[in-house]
Parts: C-alpha cells; sequence; structure tokens
C-alpha cells in the first residue's frame, strides 16, 4: 500500500501499467512538498476518498455477440475533437513534478489528440504552455476570478489572443479548503527556519501552499457577475465546481455552455457528494439539462470503466487531475503513457461493454441501484 513505500528510484516506465502505479512511483519519488500538496485533500478525506469508491458501486449491464472488433474513443468536446472522452483538468504547479510542467503535459497531449485545460495557477505563463504544442493545438483555460477585476481582464484578453476559445470559470473555492498534510509540510518548512528570539508558530489560516496561492481570489464572486464576464469574454464558458441541482439549473438558465460536476478533488469541502451522486440527482430531477449544455464530472477517474460510467450516466466527458500530476514525473513521456493506459482501458472495456462508439452508451448499460435512492 501507499503507506509503506519507501523512498526510492523510479520504476521503469515499462512497468507502469495503471494510474495507480503512477500513484506509487510518484509518492516514492516526488518531493515532501509536491506530494503533500497534489496527493491532500480537505480534512478527514471523505470526499477524496468517495470520489474514487463510488464508481466501485456503479454496475455493468455488458451486452453480449455483437460485433466489436472497431471501436471508436472520439469525443466532441465544445465543439473541439478530443481523441478520448477526456481532458486534463486544470491543476496548480505542475512543475513541482518535473521541469518541463505544464508545457510537458501540453506536448503529451497534442502528440495524443487531447486537450488540457490550463490552470491561472500553473507554473509556467500561458504563452509559454501554448507554445509548447503545434500552432492552434487547441486548449481550455481555467480562471479564478481576482479581487482586481482589471487584472483578470487584462488576462482572458491575453488568453484570447492566444486563440483560446473555451473558459472554465471555477466557484467552488471561495475559500481555500483545510489540506493538513499540505499544511503539515509549510509548518515543517517555516518551524526548521531558524528565528532568532521568536518561537515561531504556524500561521493558522495560511501555512498550506494552497492556501497562500489563493489569496487573490474573489469571494464575493456571484451569478450575477457573469455579465461582467460576458461583457468583455466572447468565448464560451463552463462553470466548474457545480455540485447541486439547483445550480446546475441556474447555469443552464445563464446560457452557460457546460459545468463541471467537482467537488474539487475533495479539496476544499469536504463530505461534498462525489459527482457521480450529483449526475445521478441531475438524471433524476432534470433530465432535460443534458441538452441544454454539456455535462463533465471530475474526481476520483482513474480507469478506463470509471470513465465509461460516467458516460453511460450522461456526462460528455470526464476530466482527471492527479493521475497526471504523477504522470509528470517521467516527463512528457510519463503523461503519454498515462494516456495510452486509459486509451487501452477504455477500448478494452467498451469491446466488453458491446458498444463500438461512445454514441452508443446510455444509462441502461449500468446499474446504480446500489447508490441511486
Ligand atoms: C487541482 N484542482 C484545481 N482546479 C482548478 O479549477 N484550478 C486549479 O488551479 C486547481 N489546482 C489543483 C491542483 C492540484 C494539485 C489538484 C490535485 C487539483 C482541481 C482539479 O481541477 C480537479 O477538479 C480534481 O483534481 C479532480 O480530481 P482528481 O482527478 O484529482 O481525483
Amino acid at each position: 500500500t501507499l503507506s509503506q513505500v519507501t523512498h526510492q528510484k523510479k520504476p521503469p516506465l515499462s512497468s507502469i501499467l495503471s494510474s495507480h502505479d503512477f500513484e506509487i512511483a510518484a509518492h516514492s519519488t516526488l518531493s515532501k512538498k509536491a506530494w503533500a500538496f497534489y496527493s491532500s485533500a480537505a480534512t478527514d478525506l471523505i470526499s477524496d476518498r468517495a470520489n474514487k469508491s463510488f464508481y466501485n458501486r456503479v454496475w455493468f449491464r455488458p451486452r453480449v455477440l455483437r460485433d466489436v472488433k472497431e471501436v471508436d474513443t472520439v469525443c466532441m468536446i465544445q465543439g473541439v475533437r478530443s481523441s478520448l472522452p477526456l481532458f486534463v483538468a486544470p491543476a496548480a504547479m505542475a512543475r513541482l513534478a518535473h521541469e518541463s510542467g505544464e508545457r510537458g503535459i501540453a506536448k503529451a497531449c497534442s502528440k495524443k489528440g487531447i486537450i488540457q485545460c490550463a490552470s491561472i495557477n500553473a507554473s509556467y505563463a500561458i504563452e509559454e504552455i501554448v507554445s509548447a504544442a503545434p500552432a492552434d493545438y487547441p486548449f481550455f483555460f481555467q480562471l479564478y476570478v481576482n479581487k482586481h477585476r482589471p487584472s483578470s481582464e487584462l488576462l482572458l484578453k491575453r488568453v484570447w489572443d492566444l486563440g483560446i476559445r473555451v473558459l472554465f470559470l471555477t466557484v467552488d473555492a471561495p475559500a481555500p479548503g483545510k489540506r493538513e498534510a499540505d499544511e503539515a509540510v509549510r509548518a515543517g518548512d517555516i518551524l526548521s527556519t531558524p528565528m532568532s528570539g521568536t518561537s515561531a508558530t504556524r500561521d493558522k489560516t495560511g501555512s498550506g501552499l494552497a492556501r497562500t496561492m489563493g489569496t487573490y481570489i474573489d469571494p464575493s464572486l456571484s451569478w450575477e457577475d457573469l455579465v461582467w464576464l460576458r461583457s468583455f469574454w466572447m468565448g464560451k464558458v463552463i462553470v466548474k465546481g457545480v455540485q447541486s441541482v439547483e445550480d446546475a439549473k441556474r447555469a443552464s438558465k445563464e446560457g452557460i455552455d457546460g459545468i463541471v460536476l467537482s467537488n474539487h478533488g475533495g479539496r476544499n469541502l469536504d463530505t461534498s457528494s462525489p459527482a457521480v451522486l450529483v449526475l445521478l440527482e441531475l438524471r433524476r430531477h432534470c433530465p432535460e439539462i443534458f441538452s441544454q449544455l454539456e455535462v463533465y464530472v471530475d474526481g476520483g477517474i482513474r480507469r478506463g470503466t470509471d470513465i465509461l460510467k460516467a458516460l453511460c450516466l450522461g456526462a460528455t466527458a470526464v476530466s482527471i487531475g492527479r493521475p497526471f500530476l504523477y504522470a509528470l514525473s517521467y516527463g512528457e513521456d510519463g503523461v503519454e503513457h498515462l494516456i495510452d493506459i486509459l486509451r487501452d482501458e477504455l477500448e478494452t472495456a467498451m469491446r466488453l461493454l458491446g458498444i463500438t462508439d461512445l454514441s452508443q452508451l446510455h444509462s441502461g448499460l449500468v446499474n446504480t441501484g446500489d447508490i441511486d435512492h
């Protein structure tokens, strides 16, 4: 298990068979600070664990004797072609995993035909990330709105000028979550710094990396601010971090192009629902929403089977966070290898489920009786 891993040499990439293997390798080789920042989640890690375990409570109802020789995994996300029904979730500071950081992820994604959503908190400027991929390769961009609004306006002007047309507005982080593993490492940093004449104490409100980074985020943001955003952003807007049917409906009413059902990888409000539960609620209480906007889910997606389950329940695509950071500890090659693994798992699961392209997925192919009440 992860807790038994001691710090050691990286296993060869050829021995990595799953996203779990990447996680184990990253745990044994990343710096303490990087591991704590990437792997941590809020307080008791309940949402973080449920994100993964709830996919295990959805069961397939495979169909047999169908010709599944050829399978096609192509998917359209906001009108952009993707070779797989997934994109890289926006995540801060990829450079803690490898010097190439988000540029390495961009190179691998462009080779493999999937889209990266670059975070505003990336370790490279958006221009540097975009220039790592061939010209015109599509990117998505994720924004946290700055308390100082003109800064956000200027940034989005740069993003637009780079040809990016799909904006993810993250709304589930008006306050940073309390991530104790992240804060413990930083507290250790502070305490190990000699300070004359004072006994160093932890800053109770701002010791973790996440809390330090998030100080510019505007907690006063509200639905009304969409008018401000649309006054200068002419591209698509996706609201990331929707966690209720009510907010999904509001997003649709506001003419939003898509929503990400997400609890931020369990990193913000602990015991907020895993996205798959919100997806089930949406299906029950607002089935029309799936024809009004695109619905994505993230959190805990680790296997091709998890992706298929989310799509059966109505998601257009999924996004994946930590596994890409862990894979990046091997540089660009690691990220390519992770994409290959996910493609292989997805194609295998499609064949065994009895489907040949993603449009054939529907809720009749899964049994959710265990969690759908
Ligand atoms: C994130 N996430 C995130 N989300 C966002 O909108 N902006 C950001 O800058 C970040 N930064 C970030 C850093 C790290 C280290 C992690 C792990 C996550 C959340 C991310 O986009 C996504 O919602 C989750 O990572 C999905 O869960 P999994 O796939 O990591 O389980």
